[in-house]
């Protein structure tokens, strides 16, 4: 790697390893009975002893240390005293900023023992994730990525968000550029070595439409039917890609073996 790029790899790599970690720290307590605003103190504080600070907590005027979207909750739902129940799906995200610099990252939970349809859109949606972050290198381009993740989805049955997209991410939280998980191969800007972005396609079970709720932040699917999305952040390298929020402990998709 470039070593003008070296800097922006390394602290990407501890902010994403901050925030993955987080994730699998929260793992340990979600289950049946707890409430969300639990896993949002779990976040802020394992964050905090990490001596960094939580990215979402008010940005724009969020409230909390991470996001927690249930079942038809496409993002951005707010920590509460939701009581999560047997069955439900939700997506934990999770954005740390370490020595100015920011890892984002989400993954899907299963609460307790979840429907078999449940369990096939949070596996198409992890493929989806994965198998577009395996095509980058600098000779695709974000039209490549949209393309892959897309047509495996709907190949599945699914649609994928269009309202909300992948980004840049370094200093700043969002920036240039919009990575969305829909499109047409050749399109769009051609990647290069040191680019660090976001991959977090979100996939609907119905349609792709979503609407926010009233209180500004919480965007669920308009036909209420379930929705879920991972999310890595990655960085082009001079021939593929490193994924800096990876679980050191192996726990990328439900159900996690803790
Ligand atoms: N982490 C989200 C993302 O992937 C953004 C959350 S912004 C918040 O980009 F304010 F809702 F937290
Ligand atoms: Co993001
Ligand atoms: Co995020």
């Amino acid at each position: 790697m470039d070593n003008k790029f070296q800097e922006s790899f390394e602290k990407t790599r501890i902010a994403g390893s901050i925030a993955a970690g987080a994730l699998d720290e929260v793992a340990k307590i979600i289950k049946p009975g707890v409430i969300t605003k639990k896993i949002d103190e779990l976040c802020y504080e394992y964050i905090n002893d990490h001596k960094a600070f939580s990215a979402p907590l008010f940005y724009r005027g969020f409230p909390k240390s991470c996001c927690t979207s249930t079942n038809h909750i496409v993002c951005h739902g707010i920590p509460q005293n939701k009581v999560l129940n047997e069955g439900d799906i939700l997506n934990v995200d999770v954005t740390a900023i370490k020595d100015g610099w920011h890892g984002d990252t989400s993954r899907m939970f299963a609460i307790g023992e979840i429907s078999i349809k449940a369990k096939k859109l949070i596996d198409v949606t992890y493929k989806a994730m994965i198998n577009g972050i395996k095509i980058l290198n600098p000779n695709v381009t974000l039209g490549d990525l949209g393309f892959e993740i897309q047509s495996f989805v709907e190949k599945e049955g699914y649609s994928v968000v269009r309202d909300f997209c992948g980004h840049g991410i370094g200093i700043k939280f969002h920036s240039e550029p919009n990575v969305l998980h829909y499109g047409e191969k050749g399109a769009g800007k051609k990647l290069q070595a040191g680019m660090i972005f976001t991959v977090e396609p979100m996939i609907n079970e119905g349609g792709f439409e979503t609407k926010v709720l009233n209180d500004g932040w919480t965007a669920v699917t308009k036909d209420k039917k379930l929705s879920a999305q991972f999310e890595h952040t990655v960085g082009i390298t001079k021939d593929g890609y490193e994924i800096f929020t990876q679980s050191k402990k192996g726990l990328n998709f439900p159900p996690y073996k803790i």
